[in-house]
């Protein structure tokens, strides 16, 4: 492993700093664009984020990588600041603001967009619709024009009830939802669950679009292997905690890796 991967042991990993200061320094000694700060959060009393932290750099893609019930989508929703599960310490960071601090709304008006694995898309409203729901309050992101441009086949079927929409096109309108918002962070929830697989790659070349233009951006993703080919860092969760931080290749490089934390 290159020096800038870390394989944590059974312990806890420990920030930089401690609660209350200010955010952990990236190299080069600048705050990190985005930075989580020993995150520990709950489900009532399930006690599942249990202190994860990690610092993205702005542009960066990470992979968020981990077995079923290692706690992915739970940091997600951390991050993203929706009630379910309760943070209860710890400290998140994005553009200096403190998200720790924030409401879900506030978290999204500051630019953090959660891509739920479920897609969420709302029921009687065309795919024009829910767009145009999305930049309803601001900041407003991508024109539609902007989007139908990336999703030819959304501009096509921009009349169409949202929910009639194909599995594959049900994700590009979610992920669109969160474009057409002035979006800092996307956090992208198995954007790959349950397509075929020629409508992944569909979504696969969409995302190497956005990621060209330099969204930072979470991507959480049960195909591995096609995660860790679009993000240019991982990092593994077992058991609420993170386990491996470093190149995508490092991870693609080492089978006992995969194996141990990823069962690939
Ligand atoms: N609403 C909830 N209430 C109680 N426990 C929950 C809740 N949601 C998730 N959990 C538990 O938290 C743990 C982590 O779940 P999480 O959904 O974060 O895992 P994941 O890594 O996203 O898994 P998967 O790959 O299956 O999506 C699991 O043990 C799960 O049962
Ligand atoms: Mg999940």
């Amino acid at each position: 492993m290159s020096d800038n991967s870390t394989l944590i042991g059974d312990t806890v990993p420990t920030g930089a700093s401690a609660p209350g200061t200010s955010p952990t320094m990236s190299t080069g000694g600048q705050p990190a664009f985005f930075s989580c700060w020993d995150i520990h959060a709950y489900y009532k009393e399930s006690y599942i984020v249990q202190g994860v932290s990690f610092d993205i750099r702005e542009g960066e893609i990470v992979a968020l990588l981990g077995r079923n019930g290692a706690g992915k989508t739970s940091t997600l929703r951390a991050i993203a600041r929706v009630d379910d599960p309760e943070l209860k310490h710890g400290e998140i960071w994005l553009d200096h603001q403190p998200l720790h601090e924030m409401k879900a709304h506030q978290a999204s008006r500051l630019g953090v967009g959660l891509v739920p694995e479920d897609r969420r898309i709302i029921q009687g409203l065309t795919v024009e619709e829910n767009l145009k729901l999305a930049q309803i309050a601001p900041p407003v992101g991508w024109s539609l024009e902007r989007i139908y441009d990336l999703f030819p086949r959304l501009g096509e079927r921009k009349s169409q009830e949202g929910t009639t929409l194909s599995g594959g096109e049900q994700q590009m309108l979610a992920i669109s939802r969160t474009l057409a918002r002035d979006v800092k962070l996307l956090l992208l929830d198995e954007p790959y669950e349950g397509l075929a697989p020629v409508i992944v790659q569909e979504i696969e070349k969409t995302l190497e679009q956005i990621k060209a233009l330099g969204i930072t951006t979470i991507i959480v993703e049960q195909n591995a292997i096609a995660a860790l080919h679009l993000a240019d860092r991982a990092i593994i969760l077992d058991m609420g905690q993170v386990v491996f931080d470093g190149k995508s290749q490092e991870v693609l490089d080492n089978a006992d890796l995969r194996q141990q934390y990823l069962a690939i």
